[in-house]
């Protein structure tokens, strides 16, 4: 078959098919019918080599003149509809950035989470590292590794919550204090730690009490570490977080864990002891008497540091742990613990950012 006028017709005939055709499928069908193995052209081609010789390549030229037109139309009518398809996408998929949505309010941190991060950060910004331990611990690493006698009065259920049953030993921990021995057992020295925390004891829940509170325990273990070192230690934490001119103050304690052991007093940073004896200028973030007991602290008894294998003449180290939640209630004037448990996002906005 390679008659002009036929050869024109099926030209035409692919021309005005792929003009017709509106979408690529349809066109891709055309393309089938007119350009495919069994379209009349490719059958055409085909037949050139039937042909007696002295034709075949007049045909050849016929035919291949008009594939190119037919492949010519299909490429343009493929270019025409991918714009038109294209533009189709864009009206379909396009977004009105004017339009009103609905605000949410933003999640925020917890105050005592947010008062957490601010303390870690003073002492990761001094190469400590943060350690953690499991709440539901052992009472060997609670009490005994800590040097608690076995009589020792917060042991009993009245103070420690002891989970089921009883003879596994398995309390919830009542201070931050068990993850000093679990580091000392597992990390080298030197140690330089500190332990954000829940902790649980038996105490009501009312305005000064919860039965789970949050503590912030230290740790530091190396070669002549002693008194000194904690008071810089703690004076730089309480710089850092009720601003440079407080004062701190140690106050002779008892820990079983620490020898000797202290706790340590702000200067009031509100009336910096202006409201002592003075009713006139009476103080609610002391109470009116010129510090606040912030926490525990002392030098690690070398009890402690023995049971964790540890040579008593080369190393030494202090050790300290405080309330959070009690360090928002002063620092940023909460006046009831249950707020900190209850949930009311009111309560946590209001301390968001609150001004030391
Ligand atoms: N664990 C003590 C408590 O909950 C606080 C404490 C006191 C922690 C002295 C220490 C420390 O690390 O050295 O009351």
């Amino acid at each position: 078959m390679s008659d002009k006028t036929e050869l024109g017709r099926l030209v035409a005939e692919a021309q005005a098919s792929f003009e017709t055709a509106s979408t690529m499928d349809e066109l891709r069908a055309a393309k089938v019918a007119h350009v495919g193995d069994n379209s009349p052209i490719a059958l055409a081609n085909r037949g050139i080599a039937d042909l007696p010789k002295e034709d075949r390549k007049e045909a050849g030229q016929a035919i291949g003149a008009a594939r190119g037109a037919i492949s010519a139309a299909l490429a343009q009518r493929e270019a025409a509809l991918e714009v038109v398809e294209m533009e189709a996408r864009l009206i379909a998929e396009s977004v009105d950035v004017t339009l009103p949505v609905s605000m949410r309010p933003q999640g925020g941190l917890h105050p005592v989470t947010g008062l957490f991060y601010e303390m870690c950060d003073v002492f990761v910004a001094m190469g400590w590292e943060i350690a953690e331990g499991p709440e539901a611990e052992a009472e060997w690493m609670n009490f005994d590794a800590l040097n608690f006698t076995p009589d020792h009065p917060s042991r009993f259920m009245s103070d420690t919550l002891f989970l089921d049953p009883p003879q596994n030993h398995k309390i919830l921990r009542t201070h931050t204090s068990p993850v000093q021995m679990r580091t000392l057992l597992t990390r080298d020295l030197p140690v330089y730690i500190v332990v954000p925390g829940k902790t649980y004891r038996a105490d009501e829940y009312d305005a000064t009490h919860l039965p789970v509170f949050h503590q912030l325990e230290g740790l530091a273990v190396d070669k002549g570490l002693g008194m000194a070192e904690l008071k810089g230690t703690l004076d730089h934490l309480a710089k850092s977080m009720f601003g440079s001119d407080t004062k701190t103050r140690l106050r002779p304690h008892y820990f079983p864990f620490t020898e000797p052991s202290a706790e340590i007093d702000l200067a009031c940073f509100k009336c910096h002891g202006e409201s002592v004896g003075n009713p006139d200028r009476a103080c609610r973030t002391c109470r009116s008497e010129g510090w606040i007991e912030w926490g525990g602290c002392g030098v690690v008894n070398p009890r402690v540091l023995a049971a964790a294998g540890i040579d008593t003449d080369v190393y030494s180290g202090f050790a300290f742990g405080m309330g959070v939640d009690r360090t928002v209630m002063f620092r940023n004037g909460a006046s009831d613990l249950r707020d900190f448990a209850e949930g009311d996002v009111r309560f946590s906005r209001q301390l968001v950012g609150v001004a030391r």
